[in-house]
């Protein structure tokens, strides 16, 4: 009996066309099992928060709830801007963290992972995100903790190449599968 594959949505902490983490999501989803699919959310159309916005829902914030709402499960990637998560990331949480302890990502089982040219791969951008998504109660993979460092030299046209990595983060997807089975 053919089995549903499970939804997770991608979320890139980066705008850039050429981003990094955007290809390493981009090539995640390309490698995935038949036990579950990606597609990934661009956070470009997100604004500032503003509680103002809050009773007339912004619909680019409208459609971010709704696909975190579909999704059984989340992968973030992120840059690591001055030691911590980027701007664009960190903005979009707070949207979609709203209400208070009672959101979309409340529950929501989610894998974190940073990459970064440096060599610790945006590990202190990590631990940030951690903290954040702990005041959202989504249920965040413990570990293996996923940092990519030198990512510019992993990336050809368009594509992460770094097949150890890859099969690091296909094993935390399978983690994450588990957590979302036991989450439902
Ligand atoms: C404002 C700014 C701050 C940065 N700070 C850090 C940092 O603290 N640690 C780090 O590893 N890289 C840092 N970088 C480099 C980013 O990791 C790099 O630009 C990365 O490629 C961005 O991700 P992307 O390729 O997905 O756009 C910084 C870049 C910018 C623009």
């Amino acid at each position: 009996m053919a089995t549903v594959p499970h939804r997770l949505l991608g979320i890139s902490g980066s705008l850039r066309s050429q981003s990094s983490n955007t290809a390493v999501l981009k090539t995640l989803s390309d490698r995935l099992s038949n036990q579950a699919e990606m597609s990934l959310f661009a956070l470009n159309e997100i604004p500032l928060y503003n509680a103002d916005l809050e009773a007339q829902m912004p619909a680019s914030v409208a459609a971010l709830k709704n696909a975190i709402a579909q999704a059984d499960g989340l992968i973030i990637c992120s840059p690591e801007y001055n030691y911590g998560t980027s701007g664009v990331l960190k903005n979009a949480l707070d949207w979609a963290s709203r209400p208070g302890f009672n959101s979309t990502l409340k529950n929501k089982p989610v894998l974190i992972m940073t990459s970064s040219p440096g060599v610790l791969g945006g590990v202190r951008a990590q631990a940030q995100l951690r903290e954040t998504l702990s005041a959202t109660l989504s249920r965040v993979i413990r570990g293996p903790q996923i940092v990519i460092p030198s990512v510019n030299e992993k990336i050809q046209d368009g594509s992460f190449t770094d097949e150890k990595t890859i099969d690091f983060m296909l094993a935390a997807v399978d983690d994450l599968i588990r957590e979302i089975k036991a989450a439902s």
